[in-house]
């Protein structure tokens, strides 16, 4: 049901000599010519909209037979009033200006471009069982659903994460200690500000992710960029660099972008360092699930023997994005602080989400899903991979790691840099993402990365191969 919005229309004024019924007309007039109101878009009843602005019914009701009389309104039986189906489609423009060729329309989601990096298979999500559990949840809502939710995330949810981590990644916890966020992102940021101060140093991996760097710069802390080379990040490197340094942001299970694991060496280095400069260590989980060749690899959080490593795990990779939702889990002995903390805002995250995730782990759905998407995964890299080989021939070494959601394919002997070729790459639409970008000092640094998880088909794989070569030259 849809109301002339405020910000682009005349208001009610009955200081004017302007009739109500005409004030009402025009906001209507307004909002269609300015397509701000859509042909066929479906309008208020003239009782609710009397109700909302105070006016007689009556007087809407003369506004909306004049708009229908004009051809802008058309009533459509028990459905209600619509704006007339038949008008043309005009661009939004800015309150109080005319139509402008400049007035940003907002887009739509866009399905993301092939070869994306980061993303689950979106056609393998069980679309139809989550529609099912989410609606079971619509349907069981009482009055405690329809307040608010508690800050530090939902109890049910809590609990189902808690003992997920305990058997898949070896996390031992108790739910008091998950905080539930609206994903990685939210949880380095719940971590920055009850944690740090500002200008705090803080070890970031080079090449790394991006918006770790950016949360903690924007939060006014230093990020200390340290390599990484095989082994993880070289954690002597960082101790030479910034030994005071009050944390670490990691990805030892599959680093983000090289996909190399941390060896044991490493983590213990790490958490020694750690100990030892009353450091916290954050790790970032975000697709410690999917390996490939062997069992996933226990999370560092599982050797933290002197508590000092915050897990950051999220949804978005194992579940899908667009569900916003991730998780914290905290030692013990910072829970009270973490409680204090996220009760300064909402965590964001809808209770009924939170709520269909909970049961979907808890009735199973989400280990046969991983166990699923792992098998589906390793099938689409191998596509993926024989295409590319294919295509190219010698031309290209494609990294191959344990586990992950992308691979590193180099191209040899090509003189361009690899920001010219994923460049050329995008252009083509395809979206590849050159290596170099990711930091200053990568090993080998040059190469572009491919998300392999929405390759469909070998016909697919083929075809975007085929694309690819064309626009490398
Ligand atoms: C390294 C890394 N960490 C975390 C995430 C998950 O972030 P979010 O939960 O904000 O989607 C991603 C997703 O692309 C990632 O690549």
């Amino acid at each position: 049901m849809i109301e002339p919005p405020d910000n682009a229309l005349p208001g009610i004024d009955r200081s004017t000599a302007t009739p109500l019924h005409r004030q009402v007309y025009e906001r209507f007039r307004t909002a269609i010519e300015h397509g701000v109101l859509r042909p066929g878009d479906r309008v208020a009843s003239a009782r609710s909209l009397a109700s909302e602005l105070g006016v007689a019914r009556g007087t809407v009701e003369a506004a909306y037979s004049q708009l229908a009389g004009e051809g802008y309104f058309c009533a459509q039986g028990q459905a209600g009033t619509v704006v007339s189906p038949s008008l043309p489609v005009q661009r939004p423009v800015r309150a109080g200006s005319r139509p402008v060729a400049d007035a940003p329309a907002l887009a739509g989601p866009a399905a993301p471009p092939p070869l994306q990096l980061g993303i689950p298979a979106l056609d393998a999500f069980p679309r139809k069982l989550w529609a099912r559990l989410m609606a079971r949840r619509a349907r069981a809502m009482g009055a405690a659903d329809l307040f608010y939710g508690d800050p530090a995330g939902h109890a049910p949810l809590r609990e189902a994460i808690a003992a997920y981590l305990r058997v898949s990644r070896g996390v031992a916890c108790q739910p008091a200690q998950v905080f539930v966020t609206g994903g990685y992102r939210a949880s380095l940021a719940l971590v920055a500000r009850t944690l740090l101060a500002r200008d705090d140093r803080v070890w970031i991996e080079d090449p790394g992710y991006a918006p770790t760097r950016d949360v903690l710069h924007s939060a006014g802390h230093r990020v200390v960029p340290v390599p990484v080379d095989d082994e993880g990040l070289v954690v002597a490197r960082g101790v030479r660099r910034s030994p005071k340094a009050r944390m670490a942001v990691v990805t030892p299970s599959h680093q983000a972008p090289l996909g190399v694991s941390m060896s044991l060496a490493r983590r213990l280095q790490l958490l020694d360092w750690a100990s030892r400069a009353k450091a916290w260590v954050v790790e970032d989980d975000y697709d410690g699930e999917y390996r490939y060749a062997g069992a996933p690899l226990p999370a560092l959080k599982s050797l933290d023997g002197h508590d000092r490593v915050l897990y950051a795990g999220s949804f978005s990779k194992v579940l899908y994005p667009g569900l916003a939702l991730g998780y914290l889990v905290v030692p013990e002995s910072l829970r009270e602080r973490f409680e204090n903390a996220s009760r300064i805002a909402s965590n964001g995250c809808p209770q009924i989400t939170q709520a269909t995730v909970a049961d979907f782990i808890r009735d199973g759905h989400f280990s046969r899903h991983l166990k699923k998407m792992r098998l589906l995964y390793a099938r689409r890299r191998a596509l993926l991979v024989e295409a590319l080989h294919k295509a190219f021939g010698d031309r290209v070494r494609i990294d191959l790691q344990a586990g992950g959601m992308h691979l590193i394919a180099r191209f040899e002997g090509h003189r361009d840099s690899d920001v010219v070729l994923a460049r050329r790459a995008q252009a083509a639409g395809l979206n590849c993402q050159p290596l170099s970008a990711r930091g200053t000092t990568a090993v080998e640094g040059q190469g572009l990365l491919m998300g392999f998880t929405n390759v469909a088909s070998p016909t697919q794989a083929r075809q975007l191969a085929t694309r690819l070569r064309a626009a490398l030259g």
